[in-house]
């Protein structure tokens, strides 16, 4: 693999993948990002920023969900198209279903169709755990979503999106790869999501937020471990789904109970109602990825400890990122 495109570069993972593939000096990467505003894009600037001065590296500014921007896509011959971007977040999916079937079931379509005409070889498309919901199955195979309803907007348009691509590719010599993830954290991540929120208003005395009585457990999954199966899938010639998650799960309550510990601060927490639709414990069955050799190696403190650590790096840069969202002021 010499030439990748990956969607959604200045996301999350999509940012942690591209810096560990572009440090080979074999691989070329165009990224692209929307740059939306589902949370604050300062955070999505800073990683483009650490991107930018590696030649390897070329982005461009493009909304998938538009077909009139594909020609906009600089380069040809891909190796590989790595699907990450999407709107994520289950809670704020029941706001905005639109913009979600836009931003993951459209984009993913379209990409599609230009995975098809392009006739890569290799397509990787990120989903999500969120789409096995509340079906008290234990631990979750691949096709568990079959017997269940998605429980959330955003799982909807997720497996709507999955579905899509089969379909669209169906017949055609691209090789499928659906890694569903299960709750990332680590350094660069989510504003919206537990861990990093919990740290930011811990470190600064900020009351926490918490839906539920925090009991609630998570298969909560280190950035490298994600960055590992990536991998894994980009060199095997099989295709699937595979579930990427860590089979510990942790609850809030402990995480919070970490985080004080390394920080050596006391939080102070403001115990909200259960979110609608929160599901209590997704443990992932992960034969499939095993059978590839992979297997999630970072413990819970471990990965607390390293993102504390690069929390703290770039303190004054965080300072200004928002951590909550409008409706929760
Ligand atoms: N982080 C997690 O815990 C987690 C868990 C399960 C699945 N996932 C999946 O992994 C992928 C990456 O998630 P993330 O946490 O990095 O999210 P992220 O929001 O940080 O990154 C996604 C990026 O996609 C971009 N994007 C959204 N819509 C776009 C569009 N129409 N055109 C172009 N770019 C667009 C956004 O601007 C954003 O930068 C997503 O597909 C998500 O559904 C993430």
């Amino acid at each position: 693999m010499k030439n990748i495109l990956i969607t959604g570069a200045a996301g999350f993972i999509g940012y942690n993948l591209t810096k560990s593939l572009i440090e080979n000096k074999e691989i070329k990467v165009l990224g692209i990002d929307s740059l939306n505003n589902a949370y604050d894009n300062n955070l999505k600037k800073l990683r483009l920023k650490n991107l930018e001065n590696n030649e390897n590296f070329v982005f461009s500014n493009i909304d998938l969900s538009n077909q009139n921007n594909f020609g906009g896509i600089q380069g040809s011959n891909f190796d590989c198209v790595i699907h990450l971007a999407a709107r994520a977040g289950v809670r704020q999916s029941f706001r905005e279903p639109k913009q979600y079937i836009l931003d993951n079931t459209v984009s993913t379509t379209n990409l599609s169709g230009f995975v098809k005409k392009k006739e890569i070889q290799k397509f990787l498309i990120a989903s999500t755990s969120s789409i096995y919901g509340d079906s008290g199955e234990s631990p979750m195979k691949e096709d568990t979503d079959e017997k269940y309803p998605p429980p959330s907007v955003y799982a909807s348009s997720k497996l709507s999106g999955e579905l899509m691509a089969k379909t669209i590719l169906d017949g055609t010599e691209t090789c499928i790869q659906i890694p569903r993830f299960f709750t990332v954290y680590g350094p660069y991540g989510r504003p919206d999501m537990s861990i990093l929120r919990f740290i930011h208003w811990i470190y600064t005395g900020t009351e926490i937020l918490l839906y539920g009585d925090g009991n609630q457990k998570r298969s909560f999954t280190y950035i490298d471990d994600v960055i590992s199966g990536l991998n894994t899938l980009i060199l095997s010639k099989d295709s699937g789904v595979f579930n990427i998650g860590s089979d510990k799960t942790v609850s809030l309550n402990q995480v919070i109970s970490i985080i004080e510990k390394e920080l050596n601060i006391k939080s102070k927490i403001d115990y909200q109602p259960r979110a609608f639709k929160d599901v209590d414990v997704v443990i992932p069955d992960l034969n499939r990825m095993k059978s590839l050799n992979w297997n999630p190696t970072t413990s819970i403190e471990k990965g607390i400890s390293e993102t504390i650590q690069w929390y703290l790096k770039y303190e004054e840069e965080l300072k200004n990122i928002r951590f909550k969202f409008e409706y929760e002021k």
